[in-house]
């Protein structure tokens, strides 16, 4: 009797999560854990075009292990009793200083794709990039959000299209562009070339069991509308997707390698708005950028998808600061995974950071409300963290807040 009144005294049973998409997500407190369950919905061969790099990936493993090798110096006993995140970026503000990185093809790891992903960025007050391969287009994005939205260019050999594609982002009302410089050529992404990765993914044996291992999954794909490049749907001239196409394929014949400064001054004469360059990735350039007058430049690898054994983006921001702060915004990209990492690239002196992975994974683990909970992670991390080493606004970072690089 006694055992069993103990017994009822203890025992809480959590009520029963009606949502299944909250009750899958329930468990989940790192993005660590939402990259496993992504792993665990998505076909091999999609997990791996989310989750990998190029050849060793080391530069990969860099980007992550640069944060993880920084550490703080934590002040205490200095009556922080609440913590500032809002800052400014690009002239616009931001609820803390965060953009969601471009990423190409998204609904094919979630149908609600780039759209939820806005709508998530909206919420949390941050901005979105849209990728020029993404799989809704330019208008169909701004359609679901008023938030601050960004368009990334790749240089295709039509520049008529680049033109195109820079005034339908003005309709749109997009606030920046943001050039990615770091993909001449595609990577070698070893992963993808063992499982021929194409997209959409050609179906094939392996494809069949591999979907069939992932149910949910392929009853999404397979129920969604076809996977296109949604910002040239229908030009037969460039290729939209409609039949498959490895990636590699795609960018030697539509992008131009010989992509050069002037090109970022004729980016400049089409577009009144901000200019972001990504993919700076030493100090010497990231100096000829801010000559040029760029409004601020992505510290990026590509996310270690691009050149392996460039440097991990962590360690370029102190010496890029130190060449060109106060001319151009330092944006660090690549290997975000929590809060305190922002708030160690804020330290070592970058305006804001940029992250894909992290918000992909909650994308692919849970839609729109996995990218909910990676944004408000981020925010709790950061303030949890500020007060914890004794700073109350974002502004106040500064290198006395972390171990030397
Ligand atoms: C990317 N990235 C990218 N960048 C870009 O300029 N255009 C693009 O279309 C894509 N596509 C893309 C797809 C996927 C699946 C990933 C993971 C990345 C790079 C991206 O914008 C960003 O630089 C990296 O994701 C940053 O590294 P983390 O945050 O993923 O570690």
């Amino acid at each position: 009797m006694g055992v069993l009144s103990n017994l009822r005294a203890v025992i809480r049973f959590e009520p029963f999560e009606r949502d299944p998409v909250a009750r899958r997500l329930a468990h989940a407190a790192s993005v660590a854990d939402l990259r496993r369950l992504a792993r665990r919905r998505l076909p091999r061969g999609v997990f791996d075009y989310l989750d990998g790099g190029s050849d060793d990936e080391r530069t990969l493993t860099a980007n992550s292990a640069a944060f993880a090798e920084v550490g703080f110096r934590p002040r205490v006993l200095r009556e922080v009793d609440s913590v500032s995140l809002a800052s400014t970026l690009l002239g616009g503000p931001v609820s803390y200083p965060l953009v969601l990185a471009p990423a190409g093809f998204v609904r094919l790891l979630h149908p609600d794709g780039e759209l939820g992903a806005a709508r998530a960025a909206e919420r949390a007050g941050l901005p979105y990039t849209l990728s020029t391969l993404s799989t809704c287009s330019i208008e169909e994005v701004r359609a679901v959000s008023d938030g601050r939205l960004w368009f990334q260019v790749y240089a295709w050999r039509d520049r008529g299209l680049v033109k195109e594609m820079v005034s339908r982002a003005a309709e749109a009302r997009y606030d920046a562009l943001v050039l990615t410089v770091d993909t001449p050529v595609l990577g070698r992404r070893e992963r993808d070339l063992r499982r021929g990765f194409a997209l959409p993914p050609a179906i094939g044996l392996r494809t069949i069991l591999d979907g069939a291992l992932h149910p949910w999954w392929t009853l999404a794909f397979l129920r969604s509308e076809p996977i296109r490049f949604a910002n040239v749907v229908g030009r037969d001239d460039v290729g939209d997707a409609a039949s498959p196409v490895k990636i590699s394929d795609y960018i030697h014949t539509q992008f131009d390698p010989a992509l050069s400064w002037s090109d970022v001054e004729w980016l400049r004469a089409q577009w009144e708005g901000a200019i972001v360059i990504k993919g700076i990735q030493t100090v010497d350039d990231a100096k000829i950028a801010a000559d040029l007058g760029v409004s601020a430049v992505a510290l990026s690898n590509h996310g270690g998808r691009q050149l392996d054994g460039s440097p991990a983006t962590l360690r370029l921001v102190a010496p890029v600061a130190d060449a060109v702060a106060g001319r151009t915004e330092i944006i660090c990209d690549g290997g975000v995974r929590r809060g305190s990492d922002i708030v160690k690239a804020l330290a070592a002196g970058a305006t804001a950071c940029m992250g894909g992975r992290a918000y992909l994974y909650g994308l692919a683990a849970g839609g729109e409300q996995g990218v909910d909970r990676v944004l408000r992670w981020f925010r709790d991390d950061m303030v949890r963290t500020m007060t914890l080493i004794g700073v109350p606004d974002v502004a106040a970072l500064d290198r006395s807040a972390i171990d030397p690089l």
